[in-house]
């Protein structure tokens, strides 16, 4: 049943009032997070990471290690642990000011798993069927756990929360984020206007950073510990420099960027772009006439990105109460934030 505006007093409010509290003084509330599933890699970097870091000064932030996306798969729970810290201390490694941005936890607020029930009770059996994620790695499996299925609508709770306006991923999360596109929009026709309907802020450079040994599939953090497909975060320099060295490239003499035909060559440009701040891959490629000086300066250039991250995360992991202190503290913003969305879907649909 549709709701005429007049039905929403109070909602219209709340959708205002993530616009009237923000900080930088506009109307953009970025959101976006990780799932600590696995050891960040350069894909989560250049696709997301970095970008937070850039974008935390021009808009309201909400920086979200997700933690219970990670229990969608198997995991060990000591693991999910280290792992939600690690991310945690990797996002104020890379530069995330808990000054200027909120650094949270998912599983800190319990209102993304309240907002997801009323988004089940908007979402389709038919658009979660289409979710490629879904496709490919659970359905017709029958231990595929249920949360698997529904984590899309989770996804879209997660941003609908924070009346995000914009969310910066990598090119994977498109099919997801349309979904929280038209959740927001069937939400808000059904019982009045309730959620920002967000967009999807797609990196120009680095949106798909593909696995350097088999460059026709993504880089991936489930990639396995001693892949040298994944550059790692944390990896050393030294393994870093390996990892490129031995990057599949392809039998052409010359270095070319053409990412349908030449996937290995062209994800080498396209990661020395995105480690230099250069815009277009393709110009890089006419400044090489062999793979070796090109695998050089594109190791170079991933070290030089890494390198003061890694140095400043050695700081962080040796006191982790203060990672924690800091996750805390988010989390508590994280609540007052996201509290008047929730009470204002909660009195739209009825409850
Ligand atoms: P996740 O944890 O798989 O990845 C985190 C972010 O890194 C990007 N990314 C990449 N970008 C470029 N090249 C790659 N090879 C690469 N691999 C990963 C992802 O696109 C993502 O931006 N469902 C999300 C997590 C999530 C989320 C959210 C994101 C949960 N709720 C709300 C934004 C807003 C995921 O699995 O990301």
């Amino acid at each position: 049943m549709s709701h005429t505006a007049t039905d929403n007093r109070g909602i219209d409010d709340t959708v205002t009032s993530h616009r009237a509290t923000n900080p930088a003084g506009t109307n953009r509330t970025i959101f976006s997070g990780i799932q600590p599933t696995g050891r960040l890699t350069l894909g989560n970097y250049l696709g997301a990471l970095g970008r937070f870091v850039d974008l935390q000064h021009a808009a309201r932030c909400v920086f979200c290690v997700v933690d219970l996306h990670a229990l969608t798969v198997e995991h060990d729970p000591r693991r999910l642990h280290q792992l939600t810290r690690e991310t945690a201390t990797i996002y104020l490694a890379a530069g995330l000011d808990p000054a200027v941005c909120v650094l949270t936890r998912q599983s800190d607020v319990s209102a993304h798993t309240e907002l997801m029930y009323l988004l089940e009770s908007t979402a389709y059996v038919g658009e979660l069927n289409r979710m490629i994620q879904f496709k490919e790695k659970g359905r017709g499996r029958p231990r595929t756990r249920v949360s698997l299925y529904t984590y899309p609508v989770l996804m879209a709770a997660d941003i609908l929360l924070y009346g995000g306006t914009e969310v910066p991923v990598g090119d994977d999360q498109r099919q997801h984020v349309e979904l929280a596109r038209d959740l927001a929009i069937r939400f808000n026709r059904e019982y009045g206007r309730t959620f920002v309907v967000p967009e999807m802020s797609p990196a120009t450079v680095g949106a798909r950073v593909m696995d350097l040994q088999n460059p026709t599939a993504k880089m991936s953090k489930d990639a396995p510990a001693d892949s040298l497909g994944s550059i790692r975060l944390l990896d050393p320099p030294e393994v870093i420099v390996r990892k490129v060295s031995r990057a599949v490239t392809d039998t052409s003499p010359d270095v070319g960027y053409d990412p349908e035909n030449r996937p290995g060559v062209s994800n080498l440009l396209e990661i020395l772009a995105g480690c230099t701040g250069e815009s277009d891959p393709a110009a890089l490629a006419g400044k090489y006439d062999g793979y070796a000086a090109l695998k050089r300066d594109t190791a170079d250039a991933v070290v030089g990105v890494l390198e003061p991250l890694q140095n400043r995360y050695a700081e962080l992991a040796a006191d982790p109460a203060h990672v924690d202190a800091t996750l805390r503290l988010g989390a508590e913003r994280a609540r007052e934030l996201a509290a008047p969305t929730l009470a204002a879907a909660r009195t739209a649909i009825g409850l």
